[in-house]
């Protein structure tokens, strides 16, 4: 079987109680089946240590979505990597498209952001994605490649059995359409060629997962495409039937 990872991203929805519901849920579902697929929910930072206490001795991986690059300091409002790890975090969203596109962050402050990730422990989810406009500009392989370089630069090879990849083309995130089959095993075969030129003995272990309206209806379909690892689900996140739905999709492939 392949190994596949689920996560949630649960964005900026939800208060404290419909959090620990939904993490409720999910929880007791996931108790009642026995699963092989990995399965990570990253609900916004306020939630997390109710939620890590929650889902403490649960096969639930946790996850922020986002975090400063250094580990403390005078930085209003940010959350460091070891504050992360402290409170039961093993996962962190890095470089999301919103992050990018509303809170301006560069590919460099993106790499420095992974850095350190990695270097406390953390597995970075690390997503990169072509706008529509680069897509119809014929620049979609260009701005992954670039993402990847910039975004791994000086990563140190003995961690990268860590870092995940999320493929989230930014005009399929949010939408209610996902990218076609050929479209995601085409840049999914196109990351990993990428990764195995950059890392010989390691590019071929990384895994990449899909973003994007991924959802019930369509994750057999998605999920089953060679390469796919699994997916960073939004939208379908917070609906404990719809998530475990997938999940469910995913346990199904060989
Ligand atoms: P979506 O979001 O599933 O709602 O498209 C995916 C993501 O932003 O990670």
């Amino acid at each position: 079987m392949k190994q596949m990872l689920i996560a949630g991203n649960w964005k900026m929805h939800k208060t404290l109680k419909d959090a620990l519901e939904l993490a409720y849920q999910i929880k007791n579902w996931v108790a009642t089946n026995n699963l092989r697929v990995e399965v990570a929910i990253c609900p916004p930072f306020a939630f997390l240590y109710p939620i890590a206490e929650l889902i403490k001795e649960s096969q639930i991986g946790l996850g922020a979505q986002n975090c400063h690059y250094l580990p403390e300091g005078a930085f209003t409002g940010e959350i460091s990597p070891p504050m992360l790890v402290s409170i039961g975090c093993q996962y962190v969203i890095i470089g999301h498209s919103e992050r990018r596109t509303h809170f301006n962050e560069s590919n460099e402050l993106i790499n420095k952001k992974i850095i350190s990730a990695l270097n406390f422990g953390l597995k970075p989810i690390f997503c990169i994605g072509e706008t529509l406009e680069e897509r119809k500009e014929g620049r979609t392989f260009d701005i992954i490649e670039n993402q990847i370089k910039s975004g791994l630069q000086s990563v140190e090879n003995k961690l990268l059995h860590k870092l995940i990849i999320a493929y989230e083309p930014v005009w399929a995130i949010g939408t209610g359409i996902s990218a076609k089959t050929e479209q995601i095993e085409e840049a999914h075969k196109f990351i990993r060629k990428t990764l195995q030129e950059l890392y010989p003995n390691a590019g071929d272990n990384i895994l990449i997962l899909y973003g994007g309206s991924l959802n019930g209806g369509n994750a057999k379909e998605i999920l089953s495409i060679s390469d796919v690892h699994g997916g960073l689900i939004g939208k379908a996140s917070l609906d404990n039937r719809e998530f475990t739905k997938i999940i469910e999709y995913a346990e199904q492939i060989d």
